[in-house]
């Protein structure tokens, strides 16, 4: 199935003429325990696996659109206008495109984001996730949860993520339209739980995740393991949601997170998303542990380092890691 059908299926009724500007849409940005890796359809942009993420409450991606004239689209991010020959506002043209299609209608996209872009901290989650919910308003969508989830996701796969709150699960699904392929709240709370952003280097990353995923499918042998290990952790991680057993939860996702990388080190040329500074990280939080601390990490497609860690152990760990941002998603 190609995205035109896809979007043909998923709104029928689309009516150009009725678009207008939107309100500003706010879309969390989500740290995945159990990551999205692989793609089973480039095109509807399928995973090969399912993933669990929680969502970062304040952090997120700000987002409303308007329509402009003119040939091109224009993109404004954190108040300055993007070149239009640039990734992000081609990225930003191909998802409007979904819904435009020939369409010569153009949008002033304006977007801000509290949080790194392009850093690993999954700003292109929010983003798109921000994105899809201004154009829902302004394009006068009826869509459900889980249609406005799979809209998301053709724009970035951990976008379908942000539409919601707390802990949230991504079904891989098996349809060949993806329309089973879309994430859900789940309905658990851990209050007490944080997450601490370290900052390692909030540079642009080099090799997306787009271009990652595809170099590790076609090069690297390690990843034939990877949707055994994604299958075993997610079991792992409902286990520990729903015992609310933080020991489980931190080292599922610390090796799931590690299992990730361990693909990507394997392809070739090499990825290597870690810094210097992310092994130093790596190698304290274990020393931290080994002296009794329940701090565990996680880490995406970037060099930086979420912990994972109760209230119990905040002071503990700020006196560690003095430049941290901390979030307690189930505590605002
Ligand atoms: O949504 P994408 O295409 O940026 O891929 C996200 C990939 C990871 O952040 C590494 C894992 C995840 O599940 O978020």
């Amino acid at each position: 199935m190609t995205k035109t059908e896809l979007l043909a299926r998923l709104c029928p009724d689309l009516d150009l003429s009725a678009v207008k500007p939107s309100d500003w849409h706010f879309a969390p940005s989500n740290i995945a325990l159990g990551k999205y890796w692989g793609k089973r359809d480039a095109e509807l942009n399928l995973p090969l696996n399912s993933s669990l993420s929680i969502s970062l409450d304040y952090l997120g991606s700000r987002t409303r659109v308007m329509l402009c004239e003119g040939a091109a689209d224009e993109v404004v991010l954190n108040n300055r206008v993007q070149d239009a020959d640039s990734a992000f506002a081609q990225r930003v043209s191909e998802f409007i495109d979904l819904l435009r299609g020939e369409h010569p209608q153009r949008f002033r996209v304006e977007t801000s984001n509290n949080i790194p872009t392009a850093a690993g901290l999954a700003s292109s989650a929010s983003g798109f996730a921000a994105l899809t919910l201004a154009l829902v308003d302004s394009f006068n969508l009826t869509l459900s949860p889980s249609e406005m989830s799979v809209l998301a996701r053709m724009g970035s796969g951990s976008a379908c993520r942000s539409l919601f709150t707390g802990f949230v699960e991504w079904q891989a699904g098996i349809r060949d339209d993806g329309m089973d392929s879309f994430a859900q709240p789940l309905e658990i709370d851990w209050p007490g739980l944080c997450i601490g952003l370290v900052k390692v280097d909030a540079g642009q990353k080099a090799v997306n995740s787009r271009n990652g995923m595809n170099r590790t499918r076609d090069t690297s042998t390690l990843f034939k393991s990877w949707p055994e290990q994604s299958v075993r952790d997610m079991a792992n991680l409902h286990e520990a949601l729903e015992s609310h057993n933080f020991e489980l939860l931190g080292s599922t996702a610390e090796q799931n997170a590690m299992a990730m990388h361990a693909t990507m080190i394997a392809s070739w040329p090499p990825l290597l998303y870690w810094q210097p500074e992310s092994v130093a990280m790596m190698q304290r939080v274990w020393q931290l542990r080994n002296a009794g601390l329940p701090l565990y990490f996680t880490m995406d497609a970037g060099p930086n380092l979420k912990l994972l860690f109760e209230q119990r152990s905040l002071k503990a760990v700020q006196a560690e890691f003095g430049d941290l941002e901390v979030v307690t998603p189930f505590d605002s």
